[in-house]
Order: structure tokens, then C-alpha cells, then sequence
């Protein structure tokens, strides 16, 4: 598998980031703000992860995503740890991450790449979708924050 960043002229894989973000018009503001990586296996895109700078020495992970049939084989993990170390060598010091109450596997996946709790945004998502989501049999209405120093 490759990970390399997405050229100017690249269309970025819509299907994979409404996987992470069911919004199209939240992800299609902050991509252009972004830089978009995209994972490769035998030249197709299976993965994409989003690094978005925030504040002058902190970049955000806005999103992150892997093809549905790839998942739970350790790729989720190499694009986060790729996207650490391509922050850190960019020189930024922090790393920011946000995701939802809900997301169990998420949550998991973070803290195990060194991302620990850093506040809670109650009601973010009620705020922001118009559309109630549920996962894990939970519904999805707290936005948790991660962060971690590079
Ligand atoms: N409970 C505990 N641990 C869990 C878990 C759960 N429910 N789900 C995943 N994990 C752990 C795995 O065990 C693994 O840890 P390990 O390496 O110690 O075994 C780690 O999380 C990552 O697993 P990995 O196989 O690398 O993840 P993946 O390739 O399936 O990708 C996502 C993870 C989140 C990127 C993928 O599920 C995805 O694309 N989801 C849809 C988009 C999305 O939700 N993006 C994030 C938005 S916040």
C-alpha cells in the first residue's frame, strides 16, 4: 500500500470522505482549505485522510476514511500514524481530532494512535446535521475532542 498526497488536478474520493462525514457541502468547504492523502493499493484509491491547519502550529484531522472492504485490516491505523508524521515533519505541534460520541471504534482507534480527550462539544451534532444519526445503537449528538502533541 502507498499514501501519497492527492495532486491539484486530482478529483479527491467523494465516496470515501462521505463515508467519514455525511455532509458533501462541510466536506467540500474544507477540502479546498486542506490538503487531501489518499492510500493506494495497486493503484486504486482505498483510503484518504484530510489535515486541515486550524491555528498556526495546530492542524486538524478533519477526515479520515477507508474503503468499507478494507476495514479492520490495521489500514485505518497506518493513515492516522502517516498523517502524525506528516504533520510533524510540516512542523506543526499539535494535532487536533473530533468525532462522535457514538463512534466507538473511532474513539478506540484514536486513543490507540496517542490522541487522548481534550473537551466535549454537547449538542454538535444536533446543531449542525438536520438528520438524527445513530451507530452502535447510540445516537450520535456529542462531538468528542482529541488531541495530542507531535
Ligand atoms: N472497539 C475497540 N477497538 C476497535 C473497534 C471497536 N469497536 N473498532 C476498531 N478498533 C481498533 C482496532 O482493533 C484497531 O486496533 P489494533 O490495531 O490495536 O487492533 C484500531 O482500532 C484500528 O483498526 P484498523 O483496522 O486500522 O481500522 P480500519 O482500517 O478499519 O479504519 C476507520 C478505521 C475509522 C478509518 C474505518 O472504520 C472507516 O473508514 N470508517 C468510516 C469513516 C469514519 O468513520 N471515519 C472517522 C470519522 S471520525
Amino acid at each position: 500500500m502507498d499514501i501519497r498526497k492527492l495532486e491539484l488536478d486530482e478529483k479527491p474520493p467523494m465516496d470515501l470522505l462521505l463515508l467519514a462525514d455525511p455532509s458533501q457541502k462541510m466536506v467540500e468547504e474544507y477540502i479546498n482549505r486542506g490538503e487531501c492523502f489518499v492510500a493506494e493499493i495497486d493503484r486504486k484509491i482505498i483510503g484518504v485522510y484530510v489535515l486541515l491547519p486550524t491555528k498556526s502550529d495546530t492542524v486538524e484531522l478533519v477526515n479520515i476514511a477507508v474503503g468499507e472492504e478494507h476495514h479492520g485490516k490495521g489500514i485505518g491505523k497506518k493513515l492516522v500514524m502517516d498523517a502524525i508524521q506528516t504533520a510533524k515533519k510540516i512542523g506543526y505541534k499539535i494535532m487536533e481530532v473530533g468525532t462522535g460520541n457514538s463512534s466507538i471504534g473511532q474513539l478506540a482507534l484514536y486513543q490507540k494512535c496517542g490522541f487522548r480527550i481534550s473537551s466535549v462539544d454537547i449538542d454538535y451534532f444536533i446543531r449542525h446535521y438536520p438528520e438524527e444519526i445513530m451507530e452502535n445503537g447510540i445516537q450520535c449528538r456529542d462531538m468528542i475532542r482529541l488531541s495530542q502533541h507531535l
